[in-house]
């Protein structure tokens, strides 16, 4: 079976078998199954977050429980529970329309509620751990079913125990998200700490802006900034925004006055890695059949027919000349099979 059609990279490579899953009982239908259920697996979300290099020696698990509906509404929060296979951005529009507000910097983010948090997905000043209240996934050896809160998910940036290995006391690979709860609390405040977003409101005149006005405005930024996987092949960011000391910041910059650069709260400083990328001359470059993209350098698309093996030898110069340049080993972001 091709995955092709199964990852926005669009990038080539065959799985031995693809089965859909739309409930938990499906999940263990499967395990049972006297052929399929020893396989090794991989389970595939929307395949946004998915370099693939090689054909899988896997089973794979498209998950597709369907289902969006209030768990409880409280006086300081309303829980919301997605079934995983739902488009997450489908999701943050659903919840806006039922007068539920809170997810909306995450608007347009591609891929599946069951994918969201893999990778702690984030965006303009918000991360799914911010709004996440707990989730069901399956044991793929047991076939039972566990509950995880916040803590167990071992949230941070751009990482979940679902990416981390087993040696370390993670997931990867071990256990398929079924249903994700998410907790929106009440009364709703904007997010507007973010440079591209707080910019947006105050050339508009808004001082206040409404749920439906932020989620507008993380539409029309991202839009401008990053392609539609729809159109042009791609996994959204390709590595991480590395963190540094900060004397390795301020090293940098009296070579390099005009990198951006964001200082955390334990005294590190995050980078921003598409800078550095584009500093070093790579964007709208092409190498094979993989690029840079021409707006926004963290990007990497599929010029039409690349395969993985390009995207990734491209990724491989890019990190080499910007570990030249700055001294920096960038870190691949999407999950690379
Ligand atoms: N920049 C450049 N040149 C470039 C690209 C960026 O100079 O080619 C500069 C920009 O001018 C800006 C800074 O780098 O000052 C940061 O760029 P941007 O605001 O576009 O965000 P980012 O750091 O590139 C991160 C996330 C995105 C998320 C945006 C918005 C990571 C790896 N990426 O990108 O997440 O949408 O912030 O919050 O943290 C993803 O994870 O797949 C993703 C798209």
């Amino acid at each position: 079976i091709s995955l092709k059609p199964h990852n926005s990279f669009g990038l080539p490579a065959q799985a031995q078998a693809l089965v859909r899953i739309r409930s938990e009982a499906e999940v263990r239908r499967l395990l049972g199954d006297r052929e399929l259920g020893t396989q090794p697996k991989l389970v595939l979300g929307g395949g946004s977050n998915l370099v693939l290099t090689r054909d899988v020696q896997a089973v794979v698990l498209k998950v597709e429980v369907p289902g969006c509906r209030v768990v409880d509404d409280g006086p300081e929060a309303t829980v919301v529970e997605f079934g995983a296979g739902e488009s997450w951005h489908g999701a943050v529009a659903w919840s806006l329309a039922q007068g539920l507000p809170g997810l909306e910097n995450l608007a347009l983010i591609p891929g599946t509620v069951g994918a969201a948090p893999v990778q702690n997905i984030g965006a303009y000043g918000l991360e799914l751990a911010d709004r996440f209240h707990s989730l069901d996934a399956v044991d793929l050896v047991t076939g039972r079913t566990v509950s995880l809160d916040a803590a167990a998910c071992r949230f941070a940036y751009r990482d979940s125990v679902f990416k981390q290995p087993a040696l370390d006391g993670g997931l990867a690979g071990k256990s398929l998200i079924t249903r994700v709860r998410l907790r929106l609390p009440k009364p709703w405040q904007p997010v507007l700490g973010y440079l591209d977003l707080a910019r947006h409101f105050a050339e508009a005149c808004i001082a206040q802006p409404t749920p439906q006005q932020v989620f507008d405005a993380v539409c029309a930024i991202r839009r401008a900034k990053l392609p539609d996987p729809a159109v042009v092949g791609n996994a959204g960011s390709f590595f991480k925004n590395p963190v540094v000391s900060a004397e390795q910041c301020r090293d940098i910059i009296g070579r390099d006055p005009h990198l951006v650069h964001y200082p955390l709260p334990d005294g590190r400083v995050k980078l921003a890695a598409g800078w550095l990328i584009d500093a070093c001359g790579w964007k709208g470059k092409t190498v094979g059949g993989a690029g840079v993209y021409e707006k926004q350098a963290l990007v990497l698309v599929n010029r039409g027919q690349a395969t993985g093996g390009e995207v990734l030898m491209l990724a491989r110069a890019i990190q080499e000349s910007v570990y030249g340049r700055f001294g920096i080993r960038l870190e691949p972001e999407p999950v690379v099979v």
